[in-house]
């Protein structure tokens, strides 16, 4: 039985075709309608001119942030993925595991304005790969998190722990996925016990829906 992070890792392997397919289409309301453009006003909000996408997947934010004349340079541990970003235009991407970023196997730059995440921190330990990625930030840098909301993910049981995500709703044919989900205080512990200062919490919300479709976390490096 692999652990829950292998199993974490092996599903984007199998989800990989389905996920580019999702994303590109616009499959994936919650995206189309609010978290794109929230992460994307929250890191032009910041004028960065060196950006890292953590988890880059198949690299929308990279040609998003790419299009408004930022240097931006991805991540991400699946190869059929990183291989998508690259072909869709965006050179800089980078193969590694957050495990390799943890040890600095593998030499992904420094001297970042911002480090952003968009719902690509899935695995249970945290802490020491945000500690990593400020020693890849200037001084002054910023890293931000788009994460799912811990209480629209409750689902009545509000403690740290390893669910399943099955992505039903979306088309296609889906791997379940494990993911380490976190309460709102789990999140920033991690973020201070990393190194970092909490600059701005958003929960970015639809008009029409009753709960927030993310949470939202820009976080300072502390010097
Ligand atoms: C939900 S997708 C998000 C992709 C992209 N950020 C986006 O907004 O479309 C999560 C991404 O995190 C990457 N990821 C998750 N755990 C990882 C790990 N331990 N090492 C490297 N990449 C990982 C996956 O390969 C996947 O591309």
């Amino acid at each position: 039985m692999p652990s829950p992070e292998t199993a974490l890792c092996l599903s984007w392997q199998q989800n990989a075709k389905t996920w580019i397919e999702a994303v590109r289409s616009g499959a994936i309301e919650s995206r189309r309608q609010v978290t794109d453009q929230a992460i994307l006003v929250a890191i032009l909000g910041r004028r960065p001119e060196h950006v890292l996408d953590l988890g880059c997947g198949e690299g929308w934010l990279l040609r998003a942030l790419a299009e408004r004349g930022i240097d931006a340079t991805g991540v991400d541990g699946d190869a059929s993925l990183v291989e998508a970003a690259r072909v869709a235009g965006s050179p800089q991407v980078h193969l590694a595991s957050y495990e390799q970023l943890c040890n600095r196997a593998v030499e992904i730059g420094s001297g970042y304005d911002l480090i952003c995440s968009n719902f690509a921190l899935l695995q249970q330990d945290i802490i020491p790969l945000l500690a990593a990625l400020g020693a890849l930030l200037a001084p002054g840098g910023a890293l931000v998190i788009q994460t799912l909301h811990p209480w629209s993910e409750a689902h009545g049981d509000y403690q740290d722990g390893w669910r399943e995500e099955s992505f039903a709703g979306v088309a296609g044919k889906w791997q379940p996925m494990p993911w380490y989900y976190r309460t709102l205080a789990s999140w920033l512990n991690a973020l201070e016990m990393a190194g970092f200062r909490l600059a701005s919490l958003q929960e970015p919300q639809h008009p029409q829906s009753t709960g927030p479709q993310s949470l939202l976390l820009v976080a300072e490096r502390v010097d």
